[in-house]
């Protein structure tokens, strides 16, 4: 019997705090970062074929369709097939189309979200298993987002993003995303940081988020916005239509603007949009950690 249809959102990552602490020997820098995730994303398509194929569609598409070959997510089906037969499991041919939703090269996952949602279709499409542990250290060697994205809920991140505590308290919340259109290379930005030894986060014991989110940072915005002077007049829209903390996400160029509903995030995302037509902005509500 052939394998059924499988979809799979792959949610935008919002890095909600952003703290560097230090840099490996291997040149990875350490981070401290608060994390949740949106409820838009890309979409992911698994369906069977004859033979392996990846196709692409949606409003992000063409910036990826020159490089679709060495997509992480034919990364992630490769690596995943080669543990999956080891362990005996049968891998039939596989249609996955890739519908792109998200600016790319943004800050909020893209490619990582897309890894860790091909992860988790084929598995689902495969009816097959891993071991934890072997699926984590899988998703490391696709990237240092994968694993958080392939856990989809509120956590802290540590190490290079392979040390994961959930948050299960941290609030859904709603957001007006921006971006400028410009996109930000993560190791110059990475490169430009003043200073690797930064403050980590406070303990987080208490659930008081709206007092704790304001009190901490981003540390790769000062660079980015070297790089991208767009991301400071982001910001400043982002203020100005009523957000109760702005911050960017990843090393850019996404930022966010918190408000206090639903309805007033999407009003934010609606004028910006007039305001700049070329931009992206989308209002979204994080996913809740219970
Ligand atoms: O792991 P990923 O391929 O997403 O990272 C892209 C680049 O970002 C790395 O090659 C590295 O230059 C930089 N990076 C870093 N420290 C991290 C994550 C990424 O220096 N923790």
């Amino acid at each position: 019997m052939l394998p059924s249809p499988v979809t799979e959102l792959a949610p935008a990552k919002i890095n909600l705090a952003l703290h560097v602490t230090g840099q490996r020997a291997d040149g990875y820098h350490l981070l401290d970062s608060i994390v949740t995730f949106a409820d838009i994303g890309d979409r992911l398509h698994f369906s069977a074929s004859g033979e392996d194929v990846f196709s692409l569609s949606g409003r992000f598409s063409e910036t990826l369709a020159t490089e679709a070959g060495s997509n992480l997510v034919i990364r992630a089906r490769d690596g995943l097939r080669s543990l999956l037969a080891a362990a005996g499991f049968e891998t039939p041919p596989v249609a996955i189309h890739l519908e792109k939703n998200l600016p790319v090269a943004s800050g909020i996952g893209g490619g990582s979200a897309d890894a860790a949602a091909a992860l988790r279709g084929l598995l689902r499409f495969w009816q097959a298993e891993l071991p934890p542990a072997d699926l984590a250290r899988l998703a490391l060697s696709l990237g240092a987002d994968v694993p958080m994205c392939l856990q989809g809920t509120p956590l802290i991140a540590r190490g290079i993003g392979e040390d994961l505590t959930p948050l299960p308290d941290l609030p859904r919340l709603a957001l007006a995303l921006g971006n400028p259109l410009c996109s930000v290379s993560t190791p110059q930005v990475f490169a430009r940081l003043a200073s690797k030894q930064n403050m980590p986060l406070p303990p987080l014991e208490n659930g008081d988020w709206i007092r704790i989110l304001p009190t901490l940072r981003n540390d790769l915005e000062a660079p980015a916005r070297e790089l991208a002077p767009q991301i400071g007049e982001l910001s400043v829209l982002l203020d100005g239509e009523g957000s109760l903390l702005t911050r960017m996400s990843g090393s850019g160029a996404t930022c966010f603007g918190v408000f206090a509903s639903r309805a007033e995030a999407d009003r934010a995302a609606a004028r910006l949009q007039a305001l700049k037509p070329a931009w992206y902005f989308q209002a979204t509500t994080t996913v809740s950690g219970a």
